[in-house]
């Protein structure tokens, strides 16, 4: 768009497209659809992280004639889910390789009984030894993965790290940890699958990615692209977490419904969900930073490592965005940084929310703080000396063609929060006071859209078509699972055409019906897809002047009396657009250099925080969130983006531990796995910065991930200051702040 255009349903607090249906119980999730003449279907699941299977034997006791079984045996096509490599099993073959892996479907028309008869498939291992941890991994005793258990390297290099020590006048190093996350959506996985010897198989459910499960299907099934169907149904949050997964499922119960001949639902209870499916990848993050006496930023060199878990999944691409995220928004002339994603024998990790770059910007923020510590200089002038500005390269030598606005956040956040004052007065109280108060910042940005030429191979096309009863529908593939995408995309279409928004519908996405405009991740769907329903409905307006008399100023009447009138000559009123990447976008994926990403959103974060010195919690007081995400489209749902993702950050830091049992989830409960609640909720002050980036979508950058990124490193420095021990890894629960604390205060007695 054109920065300075004027527009009427971009930028108003229109009512989500969905919110009414939701408001009122008519929304349809997977788990409302009458079970009527459907079978249940259930998971029998490997006991053990590592083993051979010996046997597989069926109790006597029960009638298995009445229940559908499958076993990797059944699978038509390649037993292995299509991600970017295909190296998971959908179902085990003679060996399984992570706790919880799937081994034996069974159905049953009657649930109870389904369920039930997992217990009397009994299951014989020859254990192997197992690796649980990228410590473990890395030694190599015990190798499970080609290529000495490493699913994936990168190495990231510019200018030469190794010359700059010598010049340094300081050099800081530092060990950051970050845990796995559960992504606790309200609505666990769960799909229905239907076969017919005609017209192939359908699966409905919730997901994040119809096409992606498409590619699953077709793999497994054996079957030719035009025998799929994958439908979405309505989806109570994903978070990245019904990315990868849905496929996995989709093919299970694909497999039940062909051999069954009967419609098959299977949904999982929240302790399966959270023991079987992703989370976040565990992060070891090593940091090496020289400094000139200004405190300038001379080098940085990072070890980077992530557990991938026993199949490499999305690891890959979690892990490149990690790389990439791990140097933050600053400019430094020498930088090398080593990742590798770890094999290990835990569930696979899969994506959530920021997609490696929490973990990493958790490291690199806390980092700056010590080194600050070090050098005795302010957190804040140590960022403002260092940060990217236009016309400086970034780590992958990215040219920075956009404004770059962090000195205007960074300013507005310290005013905002009154930072200076609050680190004077929490210094003088905290003296006398069992409670110790902290004030702590992170700056960071966030890479939107696919990375490096992804987005180019994505290939997306949306389009948009006007029904003969004059409703204007939007043809994507992009789903709805919470965040806002179907009423800001219909918002894009109303303005593009010129109607209002009650004009735009978008159905549920159906692989028989829309596109592929690529997959609901990497906060790419208001910037990039978006712009493609910009750009559709933009090129409708020409073909409707240009072949149907459309005028310059027209009226919604107009637009559908000109709407006939191309139906009439040419059948149907459609105009598609498909994806091109902004000039200059380069990207080199050999030598891992270039374009890393088509916009950058920018953050300064700030957390206030009181620890109980005597129960040992840390408690977020209050919380400030400053960032340019481009242009805000509505003014409701993007502070709501910013307010979940801050609230998951403050979860994944303060409150949301998994506690790992030999490979298995020990707390897969919601009693034992603590979210916070809103409850638990400090004010949080969303601010934007609006700088309208000229390929997005009217102007937008991402903004679902960013917030997810910043609570942990703001609440961790904060804490920092509150207690003056330095805070080097997340979660942080009471016990953790107690050994954390009291070892400290040992060591100095
Ligand atoms: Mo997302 S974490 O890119 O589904």
């Amino acid at each position: 768009m054109n920065p300075k255009q004027e527009t009427r349903v971009v930028g108003a607090s229109v009512l989500r497209k969905e919110g009414l249906a939701k408001l009122t119980g008519r929304a349809c999730y997977v788990d409302d659809i009458a079970a009527d003449g459907m079978l249940h279907g259930f998971t029998v699941r490997s006991t053990i992280p590592r083993g051979l299977i010996r046997s597989i034997t069926f109790d006597p006791a029960i009638d298995w004639s009445e229940f559908t079984i499958v076993t990797a045996a059944d699978v038509p096509g390649e037993n292995r889910i299509q991600l970017i490599i295909a190296d998971q099993p959908c179902l085990a073959e003679d060996q399984v390789s992570h706790c919880e892996e799937p081994i034996v479907l069974l159905a049953h028309a009657d649930r109870q009984k389904a369920r039930a008869a997992m217990d009397a498939v009994k299951i014989k291992y020859e254990p192997l030894p197992a690796v649980l941890s990228i410590e473990e991994s890395e030694q190599q005793e015990t190798i499970i993965w080609d290529g000495g258990n490493i699913l994936k390297k990168f190495l990231l290099e510019k200018g030469d790290v190794d010359s700059a020590w010598a010049g340094a006048a300081h050099i800081v190093e530092g060990e950051y940890r970050a845990g796995a996350q559960e992504h606790l959506y309200i609505e666990p996985n769960g799909v229905i699958a239907e076969w017919s010897d005609e017209t192939g198989i359908t699966v409905r459910g919730s997901m994040q990615c119809p096409y992606y499960v498409l590619k699953s299907l077709k793999g497994v099934m054996g079957l030719p692209e035009e025998k799929i169907r994958v439908a979405q149904t309505e989806t109570g949050g994903a978070f990245g977490g019904k990315e990868d997964y849905p496929s996995m499922l989709a093919c299970h119960a694909a497999l039940l419904a062909k051999k069954s001949g009967c419609k098959v639902r299977m949904i999982y209870d929240r302790a399966e969900d959270m023991a079987a499916t992703t989370k976040r990848h565990p992060a070891r993050v090593r940091h090496k930073t020289a400094l000139d006496s200004d405190g300038k930023l001379l080098a940085i060199e990072i070890t980077l490592d992530i557990d991938g878990g026993a199949y490499s999944t999305l690891s890959s691409t979690v892990l490149s965005r990690a790389t990439l995220h791990s140097t933050g928004p600053y400019k430094c002339p020498n930088i090398r940084v080593r990742s590798r994603a770890w094999a290990t024998n835990q569930v696979p990790y899969g994506a959530f929310r920021g997609f490696g770059a929490p973990q990493v910007i958790f490291a690199m923020e806390r980092q700056m703080d010590e080194i600050a510590a070090a050098l005795g200089i302010d957190p804040v002038e140590l960022r403002r000396k260092n940060f990217l500005h236009a016309g400086d390269t970034n780590a992958t030598e990215q040219l920075m063609r956009e404004p770059v606005p962090m000195d205007e956040l960074l300013d507005r956040a310290l005013t905002e929060s009154d930072f200076y004052a609050k680190r004077k007065q929490f210094a003088r109280e905290n003296a006398t006071s069992d409670v110790k108060r902290g004030i702590g910042l992170a700056a960071f940005y966030h890479g939107a859209g696919f990375t490096g030429s992804g987005e180019v191979f994505l290939n997306s096309l949306a389009g948009i078509v006007v029904t003969p009863e004059g409703r204007v529908q939007l043809l994507v593939s992009n789903t709805e699972f919470g965040q806002g995408s179907n009423t800001i995309l219909a918002q894009i279409a109303a303005e593009a055409l010129g109607l209002e928004y009650g004009d735009v519908t978008i159905a549920m996405p159906d692989t028989t019906t829309v596109p592929n405009s690529g997959p609901t991740v990497a906060s790419r769907t208001s910037m990039v897809v978006g712009r493609l329903v910009e750009r559709a409905g933009g090129q409708l307006l020409t073909k409707l002047r240009e072949e149907a008399s459309l005028g310059e100023r027209y009226t919604r009447k107009d637009f559908f009396a000109a709407c006939e009138r191309y139906r009439a000559k040419h059948g149907k009123v459609q105009a598609e657009a498909r994806y091109e990447a902004p000039p200059g976008i380069f990207w080199d994926d050999a030598k891992y250099h270039g374009e890393a990403y088509g916009a950058y959103s920018w953050a300064i974060y700030v957390a206030q925080v009181a620890v109980d010195r005597v129960t040992y919690t840390a408690e977020v007081e209050e919380f400030w969130a400053v960032q340019e995400v481009g242009r805000v489209l509505h003014p409701v749902l993007a502070p709501g983006q910013i307010e979940g993702g801050v609230a998951q950050g403050i979860g994944y830091t303060l409150y949301e531990k998994v506690l790992n049992e030999s490979g298995r989830m020990a707390n897969n409960q919601m009693t034992n796995y603590i979210v916070p609640t809103a409850e638990d909720m400090p004010p949080i002050h969303v601010t934007f910065h609006e700088l309208p980036f000229a390929y997005g979508g009217y102007g937008a950058k991402g903004i679902g991930e960013l917030p997810h990124d910043g609570p942990p490193p703001a609440i961790g420095n904060a804490i920092r200051n509150a207690i003056g021990v330095p805070v080097n890894f997340v979660p942080l629960l009471p016990e953790d702040l107690m050994t954390l604390i009291d070892t400290r205060e040992e060591a100095t007695v």
